[in-house]
C-alpha cells in the first residue's frame, strides 16, 4: 500500500444558504444564494491532503442514498481511494444545513446519519491501509469511540496522530489527548475543552499548554485571521504563527483545509518542524477562505506557490 494520509471520518452533504446574516430564533430571513456542495470535516481533510498531492484513503460510511452515491463519486474526482467508504440502508447520508453571513462566518447543523454508523468492523477492514499509513486523520462527527479506537490503532502501529475534537463535546474523554501526536483544535473548541476564555493570541497559548499538560505529542490552536499558536513540549514557550491577511468570502471548512494540509506536511516532509507545517497550512488555509464554499475553495498543489512544496 502507497497510502500515506488516512481519514477515518465524516461525510457531510453541505445545504449552504447565503443571508445578509444570521437569523434569531424564531425569526425569517431572505438570503440571496443556496448551493448544495460536498462537506464534513473528515471527507473536507482528506480532499485537501489529496489535492496538495498526498495519496489518500477515507474510511467512512454514506448512505445508499443520492448523496451519498454523488460523495463517491466526489471521492473518486478527488483521487481519493474509495476502498473502505461503505454505503448502509440503515440510515441517511449526513447532512449539514449550512448558513453563511455577509462577513463570512457562519452557523452549522449536522445530523451525522449514517456517519455514526461507522464501528469497530469497517475498522478491521480498513486495519492494512490504517497500519501502513504515516498518517492518520480523525474528528468527532462519526462516533467518539471510533475515532479513539481508530488513533489507537495507528499508534500502536507508530503512524503518527492529528486528531481535531471538532465538534468539541465538554467531556471528552482523556485517552484521546494521549493518542494524539497532534491535537488540533479552534478557539471556541479550545474554550469548550478546558472551560478558559479564548479572544487572544496569549488565551490560546496559555490553553495550549493546559491541553498539551494533559498528554498530547503538541497542540495547535488555530485563531482564524490571527493565525495559529503551536505548542510543544521540546519549546518552553507556546509559539505564534500569524497568517496573511485576506478578504474572508467564505470561512466555512477553512479549519479542514488548515488540518488537510498538515496531515500532507507531516505525511511527505516527516522532518519539517511542526511550527514550518503550521505556518504552510495557514497559507494553504487562507487560500481557501477568499472563495465561496468548502471543498470547492480548497486549493490544489498546481495553483499555489512553488516554496511550499
Ligand atoms: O468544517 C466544516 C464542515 O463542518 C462543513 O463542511 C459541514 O459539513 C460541517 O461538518
Ligand atoms: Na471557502
Amino acid at each position: 500500500e502507497d497510502i500515506s494520509v488516512v481519514v477515518v471520518g465524516s461525510c457531510m452533504t453541505d445545504l449552504v444558504s447565503q443571508a445578509p446574516r444570521l437569523p434569531k430564533a424564531g425569526e425569517t430571513i431572505h438570503g440571496h444564494r443556496f448551493f448544495i456542495g460536498f462537506g464534513g470535516k473528515g471527507a473536507n481533510q482528506c480532499v485537501q491532503a489529496a489535492r496538495l498531492g498526498a495519496k489518500t484513503a477515507m474510511v467512512c460510511k454514506v448512505g445508499r442514498d443520492v448523496f451519498g452515491n454523488d460523495y463517491i463519486q466526489n471521492f473518486k474526482n478527488n483521487g481519493i481511494s474509495t476502498a473502505y467508504v461503505e454505503q448502509t440502508e440503515n440510515a441517511a447520508t449526513g447532512a449539514a444545513s449550512i448558513i453563511v453571513n455577509d462577513t463570512g462566518e457562519n452557523a452549522i447543523v449536522i445530523v451525522a446519519g449514517a456517519n455514526m454508523l461507522l464501528g469497530q468492523e469497517e475498522l478491521q477492514r480498513a486495519l492494512t491501509a490504517i497500519v501502513n499509513a504515516k498518517v492518520l486523520v480523525c474528528q468527532l462527527e462519526i462516533n467518539p469511540d471510533t475515532s479513539l479506537q481508530a488513533l489507537r490503532m495507528a499508534r500502536e502501529n507508530h503512524v503518527k496522530t492529528i486528531f481535531n475534537p471538532a465538534p468539541a463535546i465538554v467531556d471528552l474523554c482523556s485517552d484521546f489527548f494521549k493518542a494524539s501526536d497532534v491535537f488540533c483544535c479552534n478557539e471556541s473548541e479550545a474554550e469548550l475543552l478546558t472551560g478558559m476564555s479564548v479572544t487572544s493570541v496569549e488565551d490560546a497559548s496559555q490553553v495550549g499548554l493546559e491541553l498539551l499538560n494533559k498528554g498530547c505529542g503538541s497542540v495547535i490552536v488555530t485563531l482564524g485571521p490571527q493565525g495559529c499558536v503551536v505548542c510543544q513540549p521540546t519549546n518552553a514557550a507556546p509559539k505564534h504563527i500569524p497568517t496573511t491577511t485576506v478578504t474572508a468570502a467564505d470561512t466555512t471548512g477553512a479549519g479542514d483545509s488548515f488540518i488537510g494540509a498538515l496531515a500532507f506536511y507531516m505525511a511527505h516532509y516527516p522532518t519539517m518542524p511542526l511550527e514550518e507545517m503550521a505556518r504552510r497550512a495557514n497559507f494553504v488555509a487562507a487560500v481557501s477562505v477568499q472563495t465561496v464554499g468548502t471543498q470547492t475553495s480548497f486549493p490544489f498543489q498546481k495553483d499555489l506557490p512553488t516554496e511550499l512544496f
